[in-house]
């Protein structure tokens, strides 16, 4: 006896993906399992399930857009080609090499991105246990519109699974759907699916006529209803994918919540779910965060402000309107509000980026400062340096990039145009309206200005002599 249960333990499992549909019902050019949510395909959630699963194989049948979906999968799944979509029941079958001989295979839906690993999990354990045939994951949905209808008989034992659109009145009215999650005892999945006839409405070979095909040959079939139906919403249309959207948003916002993060605004606010935010950092409405972004403690962002692939250290505050890219922002940084950060932009500690400020790779010195209307691109910029309103780094020439570098304890006054490659040397001074050609050692100052002429009466005499009061 604990032989044979080492057996069952160590029995292979294969895990298939189904990814090969077009999704009509989408109306998309793009194939429905590459739509994006929350930052991933809509693939790339099932396919971190099926990861997390301890299976000897993993497979996902591709199909339509079949070059560009396979792009989209990590490594560690195996694509495989259903050339014709004649449906789930064949696009199964294409995989058979990798469920040939004793064990279980899993199916799971490209479309069904709520799902956890915990439940099939479970199915999987309850499948084993009870020898079955065929387990899979059922779930009352308020609207079934569009799913499968589980059939079961007086007794409560499953019948058969049949299609939305070849059920009969009172099968319409079944509430219990099909979730799409599968596992099946190997050798009886390859000689059912062989079987397959396509006489429905869809001329599909439905995966979900193996179900009755096995209650036929009075197997052991166990339809498992599943207590939260939010986990098997399916994506078909594009009300669906919001759908979908909105509740993996929440998730991630919950867990941040849940870590110290005050969210002011959920509806509103966007979190990737490779985000990570510190404790007590504020989150105002209108905030999206994306990528691989970190957010150290006690930091404010927001409103309407958005950070991708950055990092943001402690105490920082990004004010109202801005947009992040590929920077680092170092600790009680203040930015914005409408300041625009670059790839390769990096603030040391204390330093501030202000109103309609432009940077890309560029760096701000401890304390420097970029109050007003800049842009600042290929920069070095020391520490407490301070940069007038209207500072341009004139960097490109049509043809290259150069560099600008700025000491520390530097001035630049307002309305300076620093025409790279340019040097500005520690403690120097800029004075305000400067056309800055020629390096500036230490110390000096550096001034250009057309001298000024004042005519004195000229404006009054203009007045007179049009006659009239400007309007
Ligand atoms: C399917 C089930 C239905 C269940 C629902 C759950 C069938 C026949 N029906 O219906 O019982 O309630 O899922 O969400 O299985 N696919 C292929 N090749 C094909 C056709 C589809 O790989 O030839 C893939 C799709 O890319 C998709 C998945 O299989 O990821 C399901 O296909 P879809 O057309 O969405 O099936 P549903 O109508 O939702
Ligand atoms: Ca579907």
């Amino acid at each position: 006896m604990a032989i044979a249960r080492g057996i069952v333990a160590a029995r292979t499992l294969t895990v298939l993906v189904l990814a090969a549909g077009r999704g009509t019902r989408m109306r998309s050019a793009v194939a429905k399992v590459l739509h994006p949510v929350l930052g991933r395909p809509l693939l790339a959630w099932p396919l971190e399930v099926a990861r997390a699963l301890p299976a000897t194989h993993r497979g996902v049948i591709v199909g339509f857009q079949a070059e560009a979906v396979t792009k989209a999968l990590p490594a560690g799944f195996e694509a495989i080609l259903q050339p014709k979509l004649w449906g789930t029941g064949h696009a199964v079958r294409q995989a058979r090499r990798l469920f040939a001989g004793e064990g279980d295979t899993v199916v799971l839906s490209g479309d069904t991105p709520l799902l956890t690993a915990a439940t099939v999990r479970r199915l999987l354990a309850d499948h084993r246990r009870r020898r079955a045939t065929v387990s899979f994951l059922t779930a009352r949905q308020a609207d079934p519109t569009g799913y499968g209808r589980v059939v079961r008989d007086e007794s409560g034992e499953v019948r058969a699974i049949v299609e939305h659109d070849d059920a009969d009145a009172a099968t319409l009215r079944v509430d219990e759907v099909n979730a799409g999650v599968y596992c099946f005892e190997n050798r009886f999945l390859d000689r059912a699916l062989g079987r397959l006839r396509a006489a429905n409405r869809q001329e599909e070979y439905y995966l979900t006529d193996v179900i009755a095909a096995a209650v036929r040959a009075r197997l052991a079939v166990a339809g498992v209803l599943c207590d939260d139906a939010e986990e098997m919403l399916g994506v078909n249309d594009r009300v669906q994918l919001a759908r979908v959207h909105a509740v993996l948003r929440t998730r991630v916002l919950e867990r941040l919540m849940r870590a110290g993060v005050t969210v002011v605004d959920p509806p509103s606010t966007w979190v990737e779910p490779g985000v990570r935010v510190g404790a007590d950092s504020v989150l105002l409405p209108g905030t999206t965060l994306q990528g691989a972004t970190v957010i150290g403690a006690g930091c404010r962002i927001g409103p309407h402000t958005r950070v991708r692939d950055s990092r943001i250290a402690q105490e920082a505050l990004v004010r109202d309107c801005c947009v992040i890219e590929e920077a680092t922002i170092g600790p009680r940084c203040q930015v914005g509000p409408f300041a625009h950060l670059r790839p390769g932009t990096r603030l040391a500690a204390g330093a501030r980026v202000g109103n309609f400020v432009e940077t890309k790779k560029t760096r701000l010195g401890a304390g420097a400062k970029a109050s007003h209307l800049s842009y600042l691109g290929d920069a070095q910029i020391g520490r407490r340096v301070n940069v007038g309103a209207g500072t341009i780094t004139c960097n490109y020439d049509g043809y290259s990039k150069f560099k600008t570098v700025i000491g520390d304890d530097v001035f630049i006054g307002s309305d300076t145009q620093l025409v790279a490659p340019v040097r500005v040397g520690k403690g120097a001074l800029v004075a305000a309206g400067t056309t800055v050609t020629k390096d500036v050692p230490a110390g000096a100052l550096a001034l250009s200005r057309a001298p000024q002429k004042i005519v004195a009466g000229w404006a009054d005499r203009r007045r007179k002599l049009l006659g009239k009061k400007q309007s």
